[in-house]
């Protein structure tokens, strides 16, 4: 019975298949009414767009509103192209649309990728074709959905967390009338003609300045004619000195500057302050950060002013807030860390991307005021090996008398998670009264490769009384040793910059935990404070170091969760800048309450 229920499928084929579950022109949600004009598509009313590929052959413009999402693929072939959204990278697991024009028509598909073959059909088709076209080298395909779908089995939701968006394309269209059963249309494969890009889709649109304004000034930070080494990933950094102004101005926007042709090469900008007592060595053209020859002290350039990452247009204060520069309180010199991307580890490029700063002499009602809140990065900060998902909590103790000096509330416009390779979350959330309001920031799918300040909107006001709780998750399952807190990409941190006005004084606020609260956890009463910590009681480990102890932990993800618990009980310090002198342990704070999630319904389902 078996081998003819195989046969009568295969002899089927796709057409009586499809026939028979769902009317075939809802599958293909086939288009006949588009324009096919042949002209370059009209991007004006996109207001985003990347190129997902490092030759531009996979251009994708999108735009959304609180429901929906609307792309427009451009894609240099005319068979087909697949679009995703994964949730890591890989297929398996992903929401994928297969679009293609055939004799002038224009079809799209919505499937869900199992695995590393052909992604099958949903049951549900949840997408919009809204017109499609090919000119002769290119398909242009426009199609909307939903961002929360009704059918959360096949189709994943896209978030304002950094998506990864897998790509695809073949010069073939699918071949419609040979055997193809439940897939739909049979899909080639795509062979190389493939890959995933990070991408924050829901970055908020910036506010308008008119940059024509004769008050406006500039001044630009690029690297100069950098060759881009042949590897996956490179850091580049490069300082300059701030422009010497004689009274206070603000800085008003950010904007990227890249190169023509290296839209996907260069992937992402972090910009660190830096004031005039830690002068960093200036180096031409720059230098491969955290490289061993980085001069030292360009390490102090730690605060973060402003990101930029692929696919946002830049950063634009509200009209109301600006960066101050020029008084005495102001950084002297940024610097710029630039990473590149080149998966295909071409060689010889040569690159002078770089970020252009927009400033006024007119300066705006609030300066805006940049908190770093979390975990201090101290080797303290202990995250064990082989944890599927480990929390890190940091507390901001130190934050009203801040507020009572400045006599108002403050309101976060921005936020900037930041956490090292391990990082897979960062969220910070505001608490009144034990009871959970709203986050400050957050990411529940961090990605380190992309760094960007993510507008708040509506903004977040936070008062005298409230606790900012800053939490991390880090996936540690390909170490064999425990990551401690620390500046470098292999130490972690746990941090979220954010901006907010009117400016107060305090510009860190952490928690720092203690390392003889989590020692008796590994059988130890007491250690040394200085990495890597050397016990001292009980007398029979003296020779070892609570390091060492850690790392020889059977540990597992139970083991891992179980400190997780223990490390949530124990007391922490303040630790502020400025500096308070008050090294008292405190009792970390309760989980607050949280809303039931449950009782949201998705709009329109
Ligand atoms: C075809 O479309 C692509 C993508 O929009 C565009 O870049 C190209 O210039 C178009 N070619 C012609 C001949 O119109
Ligand atoms: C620690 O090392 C010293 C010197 O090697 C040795 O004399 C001592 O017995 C060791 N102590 C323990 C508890 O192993």
């Amino acid at each position: 019975m078996r081998g003819m229920c195989t046969l009568f499928l295969l002899l089927c084929g796709s057409t009586c298949l499809l026939a028979s579950v769902i009317p075939k022109e809802e599958i293909l949600g086939a288009v006949r009414d588009f324009q096919q004009s042949g002209r370059a598509a009209d991007a004006g009313d996109f207001t985003h767009q990347a190129s997902l590929d490092e030759h531009g052959r996979f251009h994708l413009l999108w735009k959304f509103d609180s429901e929906t999402i609307t792309f427009e693929a451009h894609v240099q072939t005319t068979g087909y192209i697949g679009l995703g959204v994964s949730p890591n990278g890989g297929m398996r697991g992903s929401d994928v649309i297969i679009g293609w024009v055939k004799d002038g028509q224009a079809f799209i598909t919505d499937r869900f990728a199992e695995g590393y073959f052909e992604p099958r059909l949903d049951a549900h088709q949840d997408v919009e074709l809204l017109s499609g076209y090919e000119n002769g080298t290119h398909t242009v395909l426009r199609f909307r959905r939903k961002l929360r779908p009704c059918d959360t089995a096949e189709d994943r939701e896209i978030t304002e967390d950094t998506q990864r968006v897998i790509w695809s394309f073949n010069d073939l269209d699918p071949l419609e009338n040979s055997l193809a059963g439940q897939n739909g249309p049979h899909v080639l494969y795509h062979g190389s003609n493939r890959g995933s890009k990070s991408i924050i889709l829901l970055q908020k649109n910036p506010p308008t300045l008119d940059i024509q304004d004769s008050n406006i000034l500039s001044f630009e930070l690029t690297s100069s004619n950098v060759l881009v080494p042949e590897k996956d990933t490179t850091y580049w950094c490069n300082t300059m000195r701030l422009p010497r102004l004689d009274r206070k101005h603000h800085i008003v926007k950010i904007e990227p500057i890249i190169q023509p042709g290296h839209e996907s090469l260069v992937h992402h900008a972090v910009v660190y302050q830096c004031k005039l007592g830690q002068v960093p060595p200036m180096l031409d053209g720059g230098h491969e950060c955290y490289h061993p020859n980085m001069p030292e002290e360009w390490g102090n350039c730690n605060s973060i002013m402003t990101a930029w990452a692929i696919g946002g247009k830049g950063f634009t204060y509200p009209n109301y807030v600006g960066f101050p520069i020029g008084s005495d309180d102001d950084p002297d010199y940024i610097m710029m860390e630039m990473h590149y991307d080149n998966p295909d580890r071409i060689s010889g490029q040569r690159d002078s991307s770089g970020l252009r700063f927009y400033y006024t002499p007119i300066v705006r009602m609030y300066d805006a005021g940049i908190l770093d809140i979390g975990v201090n990065s101290y080797a303290t900060h202990v995250i064990p090996p082989r944890a599927e998902s480990f929390d890190s909590t940091g507390f901001c103790f130190g934050l009203d008398p801040y507020l009572q000096e400045l006599g108002s509330p403050i309101k976060v416009f921005a936020s900037m998670p930041h956490a090292h390779l391990a990082g897979t979350a960062v969220r910070t959330k505001l608490v009144r009264n034990g009871v959970f309001q709203s986050y400050v920031g957050r990411d529940e799918t961090y990605d380190f490769d992309l760094q960007e300040i993510r507008l708040l909107d509506p903004e977040v006001m936070v008062q005298e009384g409230d606790q900012l709780i800053t939490e991390c998750t880090y996936k540690t399952t390909d170490r064999t040793q425990a990551t401690i807190g620390g500046l470098s990409s292999r130490e972690e941190m746990c941090i979220n910059f954010i901006q907010y006005y009117p400016r107060m004084k305090l510009t860190r606020c952490y928690s720092g935990l203690d390392i003889n609260q989590q020692a008796p956890f590994f059988g130890v009463y007491y250690a040394g404070w200085e990495y890597p910590f050397p016990i001292y009681y009980p007398d029979s480990m003296v020779n070892q170091t609570l390091i060492d102890v850690i790392n020889q932990h059977p540990w597992t993800n139970e083991e891992a969760e179980r400190f997780e618990q223990y490390v949530r009980n124990t007391q922490v310090f303040s630790y502020t800048v400025p500096e308070v002198n008050d090294y008292q342990l405190i009792d970390q704070p309760a989980d607050p309450t949280m809303p039931n999630d449950n009782s949201v319904s998705i709009p329109g389902c």
